[in-house]
């Protein structure tokens, strides 16, 4: 329920003694809700599910869950078409089991997070449908209509994620409107105020039920060129590329009223005990990224750091990654740390199954707060889909086929991987056998242990969640850096290639290893020279 400002005090009380809120001490999963498990025997996933494997959750040792949009939807686009904004699609359940899963995952200390599609709705939506009903309708600036150009082109040269004109024509009214990705998910006219009114009122439903956050889908794209300029075209585009990326977005990305919008977004949640968060998806270069922190007013908690989804794997690279950002994002506001998402290629596609591993040392060892995608933590590699077989539009329009990412969790190795009775939505992994939660939880030595194990060293040291981050090598086997704070000297050496390599500890003097990603060596003392096995990730405490 909003609350007075003066009654914020209170909130100390979700505060552990280091004074910081949960969204600072913990680790957040990205779960997919129609890819976690099926409760009703229809191949896809839904909430009941999802309440099923909170306990899960807890075990594992993150503190929040963010889940994929569950809103209504013709569900073309995973539910990032939104067709009501106050409400649950069916298929996944109904407002009861929202409250049920949000009082369940509460019980476990677990925040909810849902994911805000505020861009765009489906071309369903009621309120889409006013609008495109006649050019008088009151809903009608909703959404973005022009008029064609003197020759009937469309208004501007602006290309749709998943190819083609952003600008579709509506022959009933005789007008092009936009849509950023579908020509089915028309984008929103957030210059609009009753429509800037209306998704303020949708987030307060689900505030006042009791959501812990939300994830801006699409952050910087909310408001575009008032004077609907041409964008520049992209000198740099490689073929392969998302078609939008052959023009620059200079008319299209981080526009005017961007920053506003994100202040009031920001004092609404605030309104709210609690601590609620705003998270935002950002795919912009890192000195951008954190002006949406706010310059001279708080905007989101977390712009989400997107960089090491599609950062090639090899150690200069990734070191000179995280360096930069741990750089860039000190003093402006609380890191991020991201490795895959359902928009990118799981990691171990990406790096290998070994390396998996490190990958998971590297992200739970990072300042800030680290999300973690369903499935990694298991090292699930995905599927091959081709394209033209694809349920993701995005694979069959543009052929980067986003499905093999977005397969079932694997929860045992039977044919469907305990995620449902009946053939899912998309395929299993074949990795099923291994990859899988019921025999990975019984292993010490599996890499769903190594994830525990990490999430609760984490937890029990105030160094790895917000000590300051030294970077110490970058390349071309290691990646090496410091996590300290006052009490303590914490080592993370990272080896990125399949060979041995030696770490010469030299100022760092000597120490106690903490964890291996291989975990056998614990305890094990190491003074001048630290020796690291192919693909294997060391946390040495210093001395
Ligand atoms: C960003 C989401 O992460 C992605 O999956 C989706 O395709 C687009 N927004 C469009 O909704
Ligand atoms: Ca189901």
């Amino acid at each position: 329920m909003p609350i007075a400002a003066g009654l914020l005090d209170g909130r100390i009380e979700n505060h552990n003694v280091s004074g910081r809120p949960w969204w600072q001490r913990g680790a957040v999963y990205q779960l997919l809700v129609p890819s976690f498990l099926d409760t009703n025997r229809d191949g896809l996933g839904d909430l009941g599910g999802v309440i099923s494997r909170l306990d899960y959750l807890q075990w594992l040792g993150v503190n929040a869950i963010w889940l994929s949009p569950c809103y209504p939807s013709p569900l073309e686009e995973l539910g990032y078409d939104v067709s009501e904004y106050c409400d649950i699609e069916p298929k996944f359940g109904s407002l009861a089991a929202f409250d049920r899963l949000l009082d369940e995952a509460h019980e476990r200390e677990l925040h909810v997070i849902m994911d805000w599609v505020g861009n765009h709705t489906a071309a369903s939506h009621p309120w889409f449908r006013e609008s495109r009903s006649s050019r008088r309708n009151p809903r009608r600036d909703w959404y973005l209509w022009r008029d064609p150009k003197a020759d009937g082109s469309p208004p501007n040269n602006w290309v749709s994620v998943f190819g083609g004109s952003v600008w579709q024509w509506d022959a009933a009214t005789s007008q092009y409107y936009m849509h950023t990705f579908l020509r089915s998910q028309p984008d929103l006219n957030w210059r609009c105020p009753e429509l800037r009114a209306a998704m303020l009122r949708a987030l307060t439903f689900w505030l006042d039920r009791g959501v812990d956050g939300f994830r801006l889908d699409a952050a910087p794209l909310f408001f575009k060129d008032r004077l609907w300029r041409d964008n520049p075209v992209n000198p740099d585009y490689r073929p392969g590329e998302l078609p939008d990326s052959s023009l620059l977005p200079t008319y299209t990305r981080n526009q005017p009223g961007l920053h506003e919008l994100f202040v009031e977004l920001r004092t609404l949640v605030a309104r709210y005990a609690g601590d609620r968060v705003l998270l935002g998806e950002f795919y912009v270069p890192v000195e951008e990224l954190v002006t949406f922190y706010g310059s001279t007013a708080p905007e989101l908690h977390l712009p989400l750091n997107l960089a090491l989804t599609h950062t090639e794997w090899r150690a200069d690279v990734v070191g000179r990654t995280i360096a930069e950002y741990q750089s860039r994002v000190s003093g402006r506001g609380w890191p991020t740390t991201t490795l895959d998402t359902h928009d990118q290629e799981r990691i171990v596609a990406r790096a290998g199954l070994a390396q998996a591993r490190v990958a998971a040392m590297l992200l739970l060892t990072q300042r800030g707060t680290p999300t973690i995608y369903y499935g990694d933590e298991i090292g699930m590699e995905g599927v091959a889909i081709p394209p033209d077989e694809a349920v993701d539009p995005q694979g069959r329009r543009t052929g980067r086929n986003r499905d093999p990412a977005r397969t079932p969790m694997q929860w045992s190795s039977e044919v469907y991987a305990g995620f449902s009775a009946v053939e899912p939505w998309l395929p299993v992994g074949a990795d099923r056998p291994t990859a899988n939660v019921a025999s990975q939880s019984r292993d010490a030595g599996s890499l769903l242990t190594l994830y525990r194990r990490l999430l609760e060293l984490r937890a029990a040291e105030p160094a790895l969640q917000d000590g300051v981050h030294e970077p110490l090598i970058a390349g071309p086997k290691l990646v090496v850096y410091r996590r300290r704070n006052a009490e303590r000297r914490l080592l993370v050496v990272l080896n990125l290639v399949h060979e041995p390599a030696v770490y010469a500890l030299g100022d760092e003097g000597s120490g106690k290893v903490l964890l291996s990603s291989v975990p056998d060596r614990e305890g094990e003392r190491v003074t001048g020279q630290l020796k690291v096995r192919a693909d294997e990730g060391v946390l040495l405490a210093l001395d």
